[in-house]
């Protein structure tokens, strides 16, 4: 068996694969997520790493521990970690959609400047990404700063826990805004621009190596053996598009998490001349461009656990009628905006509610709203060449079918449904079984196991419906802009 260890932002994902690819068990264990002051996000690394115990536990309480073989991850991205000189947590981390660091992200790029960034990462500064957290930290807490020995991303974390090993991966990496992504190697030139040394970070792996064994006391408590293998993993989002098969050249897939994402994998490295797309390393050896927006699904949660107040999803979907047809728009930057705005200072937006709108017109310009968001990253892509024509889908959003369908429409795409919205976890568990040498590559195991068992399709009538809307949807931000 392999496990796959999706740790995410509401909660960490565990999923127990067998050696054909088939899942066997999932468990989901909850931490809390703080937000201490408006637009910032911190959680306990020491929550995320009790919940995985109790969650390993009960995943694999019913099954033959002995053929446990390998664990592996995908990880939330960008979020800075700090161990001092004994490995103890310095401070909470700063998760990737804080929005605390406009000042040091704006030091970034024009200081620093973009292209300097660019050359040195193929990346510019996003305020979610590690190196401004690392400079808010020396900046505004220069006694934890003074305290670091190793600055790590939150899934690895996790492995140091099970391994004592500090290593992370190059798909993880590439979000930290320190690594030289087309080399696949961490860049000296950054490590000066925030004042620390090579040594204070992990060892980088690609994703499917294997970064060493569990500890004894591990293996005692999780009643494994000690031979279980621990290999790097990925960014959830690397980790999603190989649970999903986005692997080889021009794949896409959309992961509808806390956040957005819109993944393109590519087996060559490239860079988007605005680098308003992500440009990382992928887990199967090659690349990938990715937009990001920070609030998708969590947008639909918001809506309905915290603001009209039901569990009832499914029930408050079907009274959705007119798709393609509502005058209620909704901007979805409750945490601000990554891809392809880059404003932390963004907020939520409804607008064009006249007296008979209704509870149903405004859940729909939610889940529209995601949808046009994406386009917005969509749309860079096609501005630099890329077609796509289909896309993978994942992610807790991923089991509306309504919403999958308001996708395939306003973005004109052909939507592949997995057996499994859960991407991020079935990629750790494929990646794990790609160490433990259960199949040669990453692409054999993605060709071997992923099945599509849906395909939605867009409708000539409603793409041109939404792309109308999608029209008057781009001129609302801008508008927007100068009151945020
Ligand atoms: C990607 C990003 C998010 C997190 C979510 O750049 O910030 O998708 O990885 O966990």
């Amino acid at each position: 068996f392999y496990i796959g260890v999706d740790l995410g932002t509401s909660a960490v994902k565990l999923l127990l694969m067998d050696s054909d690819g088939k899942i066997v068990n999932i468990v989901s264990k909850e931490y809390p997520l703080y937000f201490p002051h408006p637009g910032w996000s911190e959680q306990k690394p020491e929550d995320w790493y009790k919940q995985t115990v109790i969650g390993i536990k009960e995943l694999i309480r019913d099954v033959d521990k002995s053929q446990v073989a390998g664990i592996s991850f995908g990880g939330q991205m960008h979020g800075l970690v700090i161990l001092d000189e004994n490995d103890q947590v310095i401070r909470p981390a700063i998760l990737w959609n804080d929005g605390r660091t406009t000042e040091e992200t704006e030091y970034l790029n024009t200081v620093i400047g973009k292209e300097k960034l660019s050359e040195y990462t193929a990346n510019i500064a996003f305020a979610g990404f590690t190196v401004p957290k690392i400079l808010w930290v020396k900046n505004k807490e220069p006694e934890n700063f003074a305290r670091i020995a190793k600055i790590m991303l939150p899934k690895d974390y996790i492995a140091y826990k099970l391994t004592g090993v500090h290593c992370t991966d190059v798909s993880d990496a590439s979000g930290m805004l320190l690594f030289d992504v087309k080399n696949r190697k961490w860049s000296r030139e950054m490590c000066d621009i925030c004042g620390i040394s090579v040594d204070q970070l992990a060892k980088c792996y690609e994703s499917y190596e294997t970064v060493g064994t569990v500890l004894p006391q591990v293996a005692e408590e999780l009643g494994v053996s000690a031979s279980v293998k621990v290999a790097a993993g990925a960014g959830d989002n690397a980790a999603a598009a190989v649970g999903t098969g986005t692997v080889g050249d021009n794949m896409c897939n959309i992961s509808l998490g806390t956040s957005g994402t819109i993944f393109i994998s590519s087996k060559n490295f490239g860079v988007d001349k605005y680098n308003a797309l992500h440009s990382f390393a992928h887990a199967d050896g090659s690349y990938h461009l990715m937009g990001c927006m920070l609030s998708a699904a969590s947008c639909n949660k918001w809506w309905m656990d915290d603001i009209i107040g039901t569990k009832d999803y499914v029930g408050e979907q079907q009274s959705i009628e007119k798709l393609g047809e509502n005058h209620v728009y909704f901007l979805p930057y409750l945490m601000g905006e990554r891809s392809p705005h880059n404003n932390p200072n963004a907020r939520a937006v409804f607008l064009g509610m006249s007296m008979d709108t209704t509870r149903a017109d405004m859940t729909q310009a939610v889940l529209e709203g995601v949808a046009f968001a994406l386009r917005d990253s969509l749309e860079v892509a096609k501005s630099l060449g890329i077609e796509l024509t289909r896309t993978k889908i994942c992610g807790g959003g991923a089991k509306s079918p309504l919403w999958k369908k308001i996708i395939a429409n306003v973005l004109n795409l052909k939507v592949d449904v997995i057996e499994s919205e859960e991407g991020p976890a079935m990629g750790g568990a494929m990646l794990a079984a790609v160490a433990c040498g259960e199949y040669d590559s990453v692409e054999e195991i993605a060709a071997k196991v992923v099945k599509v068992v849906e395909t939605v399709e867009p409708d000539a009538d409603l793409v041109a419906k939404y792309e109308e809307r999608y029209g008057q949807f781009k001129e609302i931000y801008p508008a927007c802009k100068p009151l945020f």
